[in-house]
């Protein structure tokens, strides 16, 4: 009696944890797809969503940001490639992106806060170079200008110079 009553449970416990895995199964690809991308609203905002996503997904048109003149470029590179639709809709994309994933939306990177890995990835710089930039700045104090970034050894100041934008110190 006892004996069944054990061997019962077990087997329920069983049981649960495969429905537990099965759960976890359904679960994943959902967990790995990412988030649908939300448009703001906004005129040229159907267009967007209706070019932007016929070739890869639409977190990837809007991975990056840039000026009128940088989305101007995209849109006709995009078109070069084969996106399908009006002139019209085109300029209404360009104006859409322009206004919404502008540029100046992007944060500076603190160049006295940031870590490795934002130097890295916000300033396009090796890790090497960032992680020597991060040592320089444990070791010597607060950066003050772009002059004391290039003094950093191992950094290369072309590439610090070229990035003079995208820092606030
Ligand atoms: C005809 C297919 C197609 C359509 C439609 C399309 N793209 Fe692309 N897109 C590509 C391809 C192919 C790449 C990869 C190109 C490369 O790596 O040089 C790409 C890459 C990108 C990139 C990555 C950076 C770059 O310049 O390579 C961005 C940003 C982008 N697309 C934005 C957009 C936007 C915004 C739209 C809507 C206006 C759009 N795409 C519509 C084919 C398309």
């Amino acid at each position: 009696m006892v004996r069944s009553t054990h061997s019962g449970s077990r087997s329920n416990t069983r049981k649960i944890a495969g429905f537990a895995l099965w759960l976890a199964v359904l679960a994943t690809p959902a967990l790995l797809t990412p988030a649908m991308a939300q448009l703001p609203d906004g005129e040229g905002k159907t267009e967007t969503e209706t070019i932007c996503k016929q070739c890869h997904e639409l977190e990837r048109s809007i991975s990056i940001r840039q000026d009128r003149a940088g989305w101007q470029t995209t849109m006709d590179k995009m078109a070069a490639l084969g996106a399908q639709g009006t002139q019209k809709q085109f300029d209404l994309v360009v104006d859409y992106l322009a206004a919404h994933f502008a540029a100046d939306e992007v944060p500076r990177i603190k160049v006295n806060q940031a870590r490795a890995i934002e130097l890295e990835s916000g300033l396009s710089l090796p890790r090497s170079q960032a992680a020597a930039i991060v040592e320089y700045r444990e070791k010597h104090g607060a950066f003050h200008s772009i002059e004391d970034l290039k003094k950093v050894p191992g950094v290369d100041a072309a590439k610090i110079e070229a990035k003079k934008d995208r820092m606030a110190f």
